[in-house]
């Protein structure tokens, strides 16, 4: 195993010459929890999305699970977006996103998110049409899905990004068990505007001014 799961050394990132990340570094260890809060569009949401791989910044070096190449970093790292990102598919290809995974570990992924009985009790099962950006489904069960999909991938590192912020408090507490189960064992970093969701077990960052500093 790989000293570090997550390496990011130096990185600078821009849109169009407006710079979010100046110089950061961070390194994380496997099974490390990372929070981090910070105002909005302080470029939280940035960082997440450099670590899974789906953007490259301007400068310094990315290691993700011991690989540097987005498409090989993106095999390792699982996104758990904010509500409103499914894909407009059933729940199967949503959680299985078109890699052939054997059922039972659909179905143990769906078990550990919480998702099991519900989807028995839809005619069409795994099969369900979850509908443009996931409105067929309530928010909490769009969560669940994404915490299976990440269950299925079984990654080495999970990116969270508010992952309960769009919820009603009822929903909250049933959505963070689920994710406990995808955490367990594995480096995570933690995106959230509730710093009362995270646990002792987490190192805390504040983002600002592109830079991470402990909060
Ligand atoms: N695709 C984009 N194109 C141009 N600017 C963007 C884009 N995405 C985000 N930004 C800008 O970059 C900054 C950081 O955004 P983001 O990473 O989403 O912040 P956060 O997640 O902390 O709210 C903001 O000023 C935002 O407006
Ligand atoms: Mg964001």
């Amino acid at each position: 195993m790989c000293q570090y799961a997550v390496e990011l050394d130096n990185i600078s990132f821009s849109y169009e010459g407006n710079m979010v990340i100046d110089n950061l570094s961070l390194r994380v260890r496997p099974g490390e929890h990372i929070g981090i809060v910070g105002s909005s569009g302080c470029g939280k949401s940035t960082l997440l999305k450099i670590l899974a791989g789906l953007y490259v910044p301007d400068c310094g070096k990315v290691v993700v699970a011991g690989e540097q190449f987005p498409e090989k970093i993106r095999e390792h790292a699982a996104l758990v977006m904010q509500n409103n990102s499914l894909f407009p598919l059933s729940i199967r290809d949503n959680i299985t996103c078109g890699h052939d995974i054997m059922e039972e570990t659909i179905w143990t992924a769906c078990q550990n998110a919480s998702l099991a009985k519900w989807i028995e009790s839809l005619p069409d099962g795994l099969n369900t049409n979850v509908g443009e950006r996931g409105n067929q489904v309530s928010g909490g069960q769009a969560q669940r899905i994404q915490i299976a999909r990440a269950l299925c991938k079984n990654a080495q590192v999970i990116l969270l990004d508010e992952p309960v912020s769009a919820l009603d408090q009822d929903t909250v507490q049933s959505v963070l068990n689920a994710l406990n189960k995808l955490l367990i064992g594995r480096a995570v970093i933690h995106v959230t505007h509730h710093r009362e969701t995270l646990d002792n077990g987490y190192t805390v960052y504040r983002m600002e001014g592109g830079k991470l500093v402990r909060a």
